[in-house]
Parts: C-alpha cells; structure tokens; sequence
C-alpha cells in the first residue's frame, strides 16, 4: 500500500508562524503522529506533500523513509494527492491521510483498508453534531455512498446532514491517477477537490465503502487553538486510561501529562500534576508526589520522588529519595539509596550507595563514593571561567556545611572537610581539613540604635 500524507495547507487559524502540522500535541509535532500511525501500517516509503513552511517541516520530520514532495501552491486536496504520483506504485492501492488529523487509530485505518479491498473506494466517515465546516457524505435511498459535497458548495438540505468526509480515503491508485487528471476546479473555492473523484469512481462502476471510527476525535483535524487543546486533552486521557489499565495508581487520571512515552512497572503511584517528558521508566513500586516534572530519566524500583522536583537526563538506582524541590540535570546518577533533598542541584555527577546531599547543595561534574554526607550549602566550584573541572569525592567522607569544593580536586576516602572549608588541593584519606579562620569576640556590643527623625 502506497501512502499520502498531505501536509502542505496553511492553517491561518492557528494564528501561529509555525506551520500547523508542526504544532505541538503531547511534545512532538501533530504530523509526527500521523506518521507514526503510518509506519505502523506500511512497510514502503511514506509520501508527504508539503508546501506552506515545507523547509521547516522538512526539517523538522525528516526521516529515512520519508518521501517529501513540494506543492508549491495550494491548489487543493485533489491536485495535493496528484503531486504525489510520481512517487507511488501504481500497482498496489493508495491511503490518503491528513497531516493535521493526528489521533486516528492505526486499527481503523486497517478496517478501511480491509473494507476497500478488491478494488472498492473506501472513505472514512464519522457522524457528528455539528457537521459545519465539512464536506458531506451523499448517500442513495439504498445507503450507498453516491457523492462528497462541501460546505460552501452544498445546498439546503446537503447541509442538514451530519455524516462528514474525514478526508481520510483509500483508492486503487491506476484508477485514481486517471480521475485526479480530469479534475475541475469549477467550485466555489476554485479549488481541485479530491472529494469530486467520488463521483467519477461511481461512474466507472467502482463501489464506495464507508467505514466510520469507533471515536469521533479519530477524525477530528486541527485547525485552530481550541482543536489542538481538545485533542490534547483526548490524548492525554487515553494515556492515562492506558496507565490505569496496565495497574498504575493515578491520584487524578486528568492531571497526568505524558509528551513521551513512559514505562511503569507494578505498584506505581503517580500523584497530580506530574509531566513526563521523552522516554521515562518508572520502576516496580515507584512513587511520585505532586508537581513533578520528569524528563528522558530511568527510575529504579522503590523511587520516592517527593514534590516539586525536576528531573532531566537522570539514572536513578534502587531506593533513591529526592526531594522535595531537587533538580536533577543531564548526566547524574543516583546509585541506590542515595538521597537528593531540597534545593539541591546536581548535573553530570555520580552519587554512591547511601551516599547523601539533603539541603541546598550544588553537585556539578563530580564523582562522589558510597556513603558520602554533602552538609548543606556545598558547592562543588566546577567553573573556573572558561573550562569545566571534575571533583572526585572517595567513599565515607564526611563534608561539613558551607564548604567549597574547588576544582579539579580529589577528597581521599573517609575524609573530613570541616563546615566553612575552601578546598583546593588534593585531601589525603582520613585527613581532616579546615582553614584558619579564627572566631573573635567583642563582649558587651552594643548594636546601633535606629536614629529618631
Ligand atoms: C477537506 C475535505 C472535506 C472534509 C475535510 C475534513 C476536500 C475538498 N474537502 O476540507 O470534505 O470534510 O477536509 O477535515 O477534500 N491540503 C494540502 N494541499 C492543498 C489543500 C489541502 O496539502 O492544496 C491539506 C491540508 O494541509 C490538510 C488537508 O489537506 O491537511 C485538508 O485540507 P483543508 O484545506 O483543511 O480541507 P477542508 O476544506 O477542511
Ligand atoms: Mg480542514
């Protein structure tokens, strides 16, 4: 099977200067999900006609196996589907689709595939209450499908009916490469309508099958804000009803936003307002408080991510704790039973087993042993201006609060850094550190009394 993805239309309802087909729906762009679907169905390369911001929709969807072709002026769905023909095999049949129509599922194409087999037309049908805006499907007494009518050009009692057009079609494609070359564009819009090629299917004897979605919102374009929202929200129920489905607890499956796709194991707990983004994995008795955000990150069995924390580009072992309020960047690791607590801030840093930062601490470029205590306010000083430097922290040291790491620096196994320490040279094992500061008395101060106007 040959498929068309038509992406080229301009979609000046969005009121946006990023193409429609490049808006966002969970995280990726609107086309990326008919693509998606697509590939799932076909094995052959997938044409997608472009034209209004073609460069950055190339660009932005390119793949291997993705055939884009140019429809330098948008003349209309049929003359959309014409510019494509070059590219397909004439032999077998052709699956239209719409880029800005991103949520139908890959089961019901295959039902309309199936239904047009042997040669039929198959159109994608769907009933709706307000069927305003959409082309209208003309049946015969005899429930045939006999004709596509749209909005602008249909008559009063076209208008009443509600089963629309989806634009989603399927058809044997020698066949359809003669009907779209006798196309007219004689219609209000003055546009090559690829609806019209219905009635010349009928006229040479070819059987149109309808096939309707199992939900409306498989059918539902994006044309404007509102759409994009309303598709974003079925989206993100679906997401959720899987999640409930495969056994995870969601304290409110509508404040859950996956943009990715996220992996839980068993007696996961995901309490509100928590975003995951790119590929998450949540694993066996994982638990996530409130307000989270959780990026491109795999989290061992026994997590508690406590509330507010954010989570990018992290490996979490067994039994972690975070929170609340940490921020964990690209490049850290957590080994089991670490813990990263409040306002804490780590990127591009191992942490050992049981190793411990909980208060007001930033970790960046460092290696830090099993069973390290980070006091509050450490700072590992990894930028000197214009290089980045590493610290390596051995295993049992014990680091005061308020000290200062400055690197490249090594801190030998079961050291102490005393609070209010500036490190910069190499600490031998088991050494304690401290600077000469000394603590000085004044007795009997008198604090300055505020002055009377
Ligand atoms: C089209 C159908 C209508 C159907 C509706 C469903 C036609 C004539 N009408 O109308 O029956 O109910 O979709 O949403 O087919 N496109 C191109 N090049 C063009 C024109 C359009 O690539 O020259 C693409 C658009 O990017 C879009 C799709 O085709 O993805 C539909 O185009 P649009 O202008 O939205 O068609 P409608 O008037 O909504
Ligand atoms: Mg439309």
């Amino acid at each position: 099977m040959n498929i068309v993805i038509l992406a080229a239309g301009i979609g000046k309802r969005m009121h946006s200067e990023r193409p429609k087909v490049l808006q966002p729906l969970a995280g990726r762009p609107v086309l990326s999900h008919v693509i998606a679907t697509a590939r799932t169905l076909a094995t052959s390369p997938l044409i997608v006609v472009v034209g209004h911001g073609a460069d950055a929709v190339c660009k932005a969807i390119d793949a291997p196996d993705i055939k884009f072709v140019l429809q330098a002026d948008q003349l209309g769905t049929g003359h959309a589907v014409q510019q494509a023909l070059p590219f397909i095999d004439l032999a077998l049949p052709t699956l239209v689709l719409y880029g800005d129509v991103p949520l139908t599922r890959a089961s019901t194409l295959r039902r309309l595939v199936k239904a047009a087999a042997n040669g039929h037309y198959g159109v994608l049908t769907v009933t709706v209450d307000d069927p305003f805006g959409y082309g209208r499907i003309i049946r015969n007494s005899a429930g045939r499908i006999i004709n596509i009518i749209e909005q602008k050009d249909a008559n009063s009692w076209q208008r009443e009916i509600c089963e629309i057009n989806t634009g989603i079609v399927i058809s044997p494609s020698r066949r359809l490469e003669a009907w779209l070359s006798s196309l007219k564009n004689d219609n209000i819009q003055r546009e090559f309508y690829l609806t019209d090629v219905v009635e010349q299917a009928i006229n040479d004897g070819i059987e149109i099958v309808g096939v309707q979605p199992d939900d409306i919102w498989e059918a539902i374009g994006v044309n404007n804000k509102r759409q994009l929202a309303d598709l974003e929200r079925v989206y993100q129920r679906n997401e959720a009803q899987r999640l409930l489905d495969a056994g995870v607890t969601l304290i409110d499956p509508s404040r859950i936003d996956v943009r990715g796709t996220l992996e839980c194991g068993s007696e996961v707990l995901i309490d509100v307002n928590c975003v995951f983004e790119g590929h998450v994995v949540l694993g066996n008795y994982v638990s996530i408080e409130p307000n989270c955000v959780i990026r491109e990150t795999t989290i061992g069995e026994g997590v508690r991510v406590n509330a507010f924390t954010y989570v990018d580009g992290a490996h979490l072992g067994k039994n972690v704790v975070l929170g609340p309020y940490a921020r964990l960047r690209s490049g850290t690791i957590l080994s089991s039973n670490a813990h990263v607590g409040n306002f804490v801030e780590v990127k591009n840093a191992v942490l050992g087993h049981y190793a411990k930062a909980n208060h007001l601490s930033y970790i960046g470029d460092a290696d830090i042993g099993a069973r390290v205590n980070i006091g509050a306010g450490t700072i590992t000083c990894n930028y000197d201006g214009v290089n980045k430097h590493r610290t390596i922290i051995c295993d049992d040291v014990f680091i005061g609060s308020d000290t200062q790491l400055i690197a490249p620096v090594t801190v030998g196994s079961g050291a102490t850094l005393a609070a209010g320490t500036t490190v910069w040279h190499d600490v031998p094992a088991r050494a304690l550190v401290l600077n000469e500061k000394t603590q000085v008395e004044k007795l009997e101060y008198v604090r300055p009394a505020k002055k009377k106007a």
